[in-house]
Order: structure tokens, then sequence, then C-alpha cells
């Protein structure tokens, strides 16, 4: 079986993942912020292409029930009710059973990309859950082999982000070592082998790869320093979101 990492969305378009079991990575900051609102109990995140359509979206919810979330430049949306920064959905009684539209610059987007190209349910990963996620990944893989395996970075403005290949080379390093345990290792195509070779060089330093980023420094150079050292933490939480199609909520790809 093939376990591939696409650095950009973009990529998506070039290799045909119909089929595969993919995850979907933005550390800095828009899956980071996904799974620690579900984590903090919001009963979905809705990732949405165009703040426009996160407004049309959380219309049809009272003020009780739904938020629009995300940032523009880093910054929270005028009239949204939170930004995108992972440290203002710790807290239940924001977000505890609320449907969350979000839209952010690069992650929101790159999550309904995936999905369209494997057109199938696909994981929402961090450094904060990318165990639970391996296992997801392994666990379906186990019970109906998919034609492949792949981690797909948001990127930034359509380019690479080391923080992303980073988190994706830890995935790759879970999915072919529980494997090749079993016997069944994967075969690593470039993207995988290079994601691996930067997860290898900065395990144990994620802070470090997220501050030595492009985005990491601009993050920290608006005031957003605490974010890289939440979004750093590696299983902070053991869930594997999933988005459907529609939403992103927690539960079995096959549910
Ligand atoms: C993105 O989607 O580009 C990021 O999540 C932006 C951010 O939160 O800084």
């Amino acid at each position: 079986m093939d376990l591939d990492v696409l650095f950009t969305p973009s990529c998506v378009g070039e290799l045909d993942i119909r089929g595969w079991r993919c995850a979907v990575v933005d550390v800095l900051r828009a899956t980071s912020t996904m799974v620690t609102a579900l984590a903090s109990g919001a009963a979905a995140v809705y990732p949405c292409v165009a703040i426009a359509e996160a407004k049309e979206g959380v219309a049809g919810y009272s003020r009780d029930s739904g938020l629009l979330g995300g940032e523009e430049r880093g910054e929270m949306i005028p009239g949204f009710d939170l930004g995108n920064s992972p440290l203002e959905y710790l807290d239940g009684r924001v977000v505890g059973g609320k449907a969350i539209f979000s839209y952010t610059t690069n992650g929101t987007g790159a999550i309904r990309v995936a999905h369209g190209g494997s057109g199938v349910p696909v994981y929402v990963a961090s450094l904060l859950n990318l165990s639970a996620v391996a296992s997801a990944m392994l666990e379906d893989a186990g019970a109906s082999p998919p034609r492949g395996l792949a981690v797909i970075c948001a990127g930034r403005y359509g380019r690479p982000c080391p923080e992303d290949i980073f988190c994706a080379g830890l995935i790759v390093e879970k999915l072919a070592g529980v494997s090749g345990e079993r016997g069944e290792r994967p075969h690593l195509r470039d993207g995988a082998q290079i994601a691996a070779g930067l997860a290898a060089a900065g395990e144990s330093h994620s802070l470090d790869v997220l501050t030595s980023s492009e985005h990491g420094r601009f993050l920290e150079s608006i005031g957003f320093a605490e974010d890289l050292k939440f979004a750093s933490r590696v299983d902070e939480y053991p869930i594997a979101p999933v988005f459907d199609g529609e939403r992103v909520v927690l539960g079995r790809l096959d549910a």
C-alpha cells in the first residue's frame, strides 16, 4: 500500500487519491484549533471556504448553539465570535455543544480539497492528536484496505510549510512503524520519505520547528507566541476528528 505526504492542497489535483484514507494537517493553526474545540466539547466544526459561507451557515443557529470562528491575516475576522487561536477554544463553557462555522486562510480550504479528492471522510490532524489519528487510519486500513494512505498539508498561501510537513512526518513514522511490525510496511512515496526525514531531524523539538517557520514567526510578531507553545504539544488529545464532507465531528470514519 502506498503512503504519501502532499505538501500543499494543490498536489491533490496531481495525484489520484480517490478512495485513499487521508488526514489533513494545518498545525498553525486551523486543525490544532479544531481539535482543541472538539476536545473541549464543541458539537461540530464546519470548515468554510469563504467568510460569507460561514455567516450563511451560522444564520440557522441561535446564539446559544452556533459560533463564528476564524482569521484573516492571523487576526479575528470583524463580526466573528472567536479568532483562530486554539487557546480561545479551551473553555467548554464557550464552545460546549456548539456548532462552529470556521473560515481560515489555508486550513479550512485544505480540508474541503482533501475530501473532494479522496471522496471519503478525512481525518483532522495536528501535533496535538497525531497518534490517535495514525491509530485510527491503521484500524480503518485493517478493516477495509484503502488504495493508499496520505497526509495532506495545508501549507501557507499555496507554498509548503515546515510545521505541517514535520507533523505529517511524525504520522508517517507511526503508520510505517506499526504496520511494519505487522509485516505490512507501506511503500513510502517521495513525499512521505521527505516528511519522515524532517520529523526525524526535529523529533522532540517541535516548538523549535514551529518558532523557526515563516508562519510561526509571523504569529509571534502579532502576539500569538502562546499559540505556538500550545500547538507544539504532541498527543495532548487522544481524539481523531473526522470531516464527513459537511462538518468535522468526533467519530468513526465508517460511522
Ligand atoms: C490558516 O488556515 O492559514 C491558518 O490556520 C491561519 C492562522 O490561524 O494563523
